[in-house]
């Protein structure tokens, strides 16, 4: 089995339709020039049937982006398939993604189905599909509380029907590593080289990156993610921890993705201003956290060799260089450094005068920024050299 595992990005779509999330046609296409530099493997652009904008959406960026491969949303029912397919006439590789939901739950409660009824509709949805595009996945709704041998069954009758992935989704985040991972092992058993079973994983119980590794270890080849973790309630699985979970740990992770990993800051930072949020400080990759280093014996470590206190290059990732954030808890010899980096040669009694107001001033603020400290430096020299006249 190929070690090549395929992004699926779903941001435009599944990322789109949360709140505080929704873009323009014109926001989704400057997302979509991003994504496509980012080199995802697959890009869904909309749900075209939900509504005219992502009719839209699916219809411009397959028009202006012939060279990625463009996925667009239908329920298992023939409107929805066919408007999706009309959205991507102009794409050149076009994805018809089909979905319906598999849990009892779902079958009792949402659908009021029985287990044949849905697996007949998936089966037709899917030839249907087929009629439009070569592309075809088929999506198990609630995949990961569905029956284990209906699951099988829904898989293996969707793969007969010409779905070349086949999608088994933690829809409701509900999922644990290990049980997710005996799932899809048994999916990517039951139906071989066929077709590549994705995985797509809400982060409810914050284990959507840890359950998306599991399941590519049992044998998944597709993630589908998003910038920034954005989804229903709690999001998604987040591309950019995801993509460098495998790119850094490949001793126990031994995968590729084709994710150009130095454009995730600036991706990160783009749906951010698009949208009403951006990731939360600490957020990992992409956070303004993410690289500062305040702690005195962090820093101190840090300055004397970055890999004691990082464990990825942030250039890798886009983001310019490790910020060393200066605040109260910094010491005298990364207060020195940062000096030095700003241009200043200060003695030992310099620095101690330097250090004492600027431990004050970090004490009133949440730290110091370059230019803060070089007003502070400035000022002391010239108290410093006035007092000496
Ligand atoms: O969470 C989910 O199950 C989905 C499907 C439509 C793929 O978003
Ligand atoms: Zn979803």
């Amino acid at each position: 089995m190929s070690n090549r595992v395929f992004i699926f990005d779903t941001t435009l779509r599944d990322g789109e339709q949360s709140p505080g999330c929704s873009m323009t046609v014109s926001e989704k296409l400057q997302m979509a020039r991003k994504l496509i530099d980012l080199n995802v493997d697959l890009l869904e652009a909309g749900f075209p049937i939900a509504s005219e904008g992502d009719f839209e959406a699916v219809d411009r960026i397959s028009r202006e982006f012939p060279e990625a491969r463009v996925a667009a949303l239908a329920r298992a029912c023939p409107l929805d398939i066919e408007r999706a397919a009309r959205s991507l006439e102009k794409a050149r590789r076009p994805r018809i993604h089909t979905f319906i939901a598999t849990s009892d739950i779902h079958l009792k409660y949402k659908l009021k189905k029985t287990r044949q009824q849905v697996l007949d509709e998936a089966v037709a949805a899917v030839r249907l599909a087929r009629q439009y595009a070569d592309d075809v996945e088929f999506s198990a709704e609630d995949g990961a509380r569905t029956d284990g041998d209906y699951m099988e069954e829904v898989a293996r009758a969707v793969v007969d029907a010409g779905a070349s992935t086949v999608n088994i989704p933690d829809t409701v985040g509900y999922s644990t590593p290990d049980e997710y991972a005996e799932l899809i092992g048994r999916i990517v058993r039951a139906i071989g080289e066929r077709a590549i079973v994705s995985v797509h994983c809400h982060d409810d119980l914050g284990l959507a990156v840890a359950n998306s590794l599991a399941a590519v270890q049992a044998g998944a080849r597709q993630i589908e993610c998003t910038i920034n973790g954005i989804g229903e309630r709690a999001g998604n699985c987040s591309l950019e921890e995801v993509v460098m979970a495998i790119k850094v740990r490949k001793d126990r992770l031994p995968f590729e993705t084709g994710i150009a990993t130095e454009h995730l800051y600036s991706a990160s930072q783009l749906l951010a201003s698009l949208i009403t949020f951006g990731p939360q400080p600490n957020k990992a990759i992409v956070g303004a956290n993410a690289f500062a280093h305040e702690a005195g014996i962090h820093q101190d470590g840090y300055l004397k060799d970055k890999s004691t206190y990082e464990i990825i290059d942030p250039r890798s990732v886009g983001v310019p260089e490790g910020k060393l954030v200066l605040g109260k808890h910094s010491g005298r010899h990364a207060l020195n450094k940062r000096c030095e980096d700003l241009g200043y040669q200060l003695t030992r009694e310099e620095l101690n005068v330097v250090y004492e107001r600027f431990t004050a001033a970090a004490d009133r603020k949440k730290g110091l920024t370059d230019h803060e400290i070089a007003a502070l430096v400035d000022d002391t020299l010239a108290q410093r050299s006035a007092a000496a006249d």
